[in-house]
Formats: C-alpha cells, structure tokens, sequence
C-alpha cells in the first residue's frame, strides 16, 4: 500500500485512450489498493488510473454511497440531467460548473474479474461521469460551461 503522485494536468499520459484490463492478478490489487490510500489522502471523490499514469481502465469513486472500483467499466444507460461543480485531483485549484446526466446505470467488473451492473444518481451518477471520461483521455475542463479558482 502506498499513496502515488497524482499526475497534472498537461501531463500528456492524462489525454490517452486507456487499454482494457485483461489480468486480474496482484499487479491490478496492488494498483486498486494504491489508488484508495491516495484518493482517501486526497480527500477526492475518485480518480482513475490514468492519474496515477496507468493507462488501464479502472478508476474508484468514494461517495456518500460508498466506496466502489470500477474495473473496465461502461455506462450502458443514462437520463435526466444535472449542472453542479467538479473538480478533479489532477486540476489543483479550480473547479467548474459540469452537465451530467441524472441517473445512470454502469456495467463493470470488480477486482476478481466478475461482471456486474449499478444504477447511481445524483452525485454518485456524476462521479462515475468524471472518473470515465478520464479512461477515454478527457478532463472536466473539456466539459465545464465555467470555470473558477478554487
Ligand atoms: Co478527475
């Protein structure tokens, strides 16, 4: 267990496409157990490998729901819509009004290789947003209508 350096962004590695996972093996526990001492250090919402410059699919989110890893996941249904602040651990100092969908619903695998499916709203809906886009190279500063110190 240890805590990593978050990347920052204009860190080329944050703007990847992130590779699948495909082995289930001690190299990805070690990785999910290193990204929930940093997160929980960071006192952030989630952060996705890419972060801690891992081009694999996985991220966490830690929400008032609960503590989650997301491995290879996809959101396979989303409605509604929200507009609420994000920031990310990878943007210090900032934060930004993001458009989100209000409910989705989340086919991933857990860290033994084993599907399952998630609905989540609200926050929690927003979250698993931000921390996915970031597997397919994409920040929240891409997204947000506006933008201020924090
Ligand atoms: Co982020």
């Amino acid at each position: 267990m240890a805590i990593r350096n978050v990347v920052q962004v204009g860190d080329d590695v944050l703007r990847q496409k992130c590779f699948p996972v495909e082995n289930f093996d001690e190299k990805l526990w070690t990785l999910l157990e290193d990204m929930k001492d940093t997160v929980k250090k960071e006192q952030g919402a989630g952060l996705a490998a890419p972060q801690v410059g891992v081009l694999r699919r996985v991220v966490v989110v830690d929400v008032d729901e609960g503590y989650f890893e997301f491995i290879n996941p996809v959101i396979t249904k989303q409605s509604g819509g929200q507009n609420g602040w994000e920031g990310c651990l990878s943007v210090r100092g900032k934060s930004g009004i993001v458009e989100r969908p209000m409910r989705v619903s989340l086919s991933y695998q857990d860290r033994n290789g084993e599907k399952h499916e998630l609905n989540a709203k609200g926050f929690f809906a927003r979250a698993i947003c931000h921390e996915l886009d970031h597997l397919d190279g994409v920040l929240y500063i891409d997204r947000a209508s506006h933008i201020e110190k924090a």
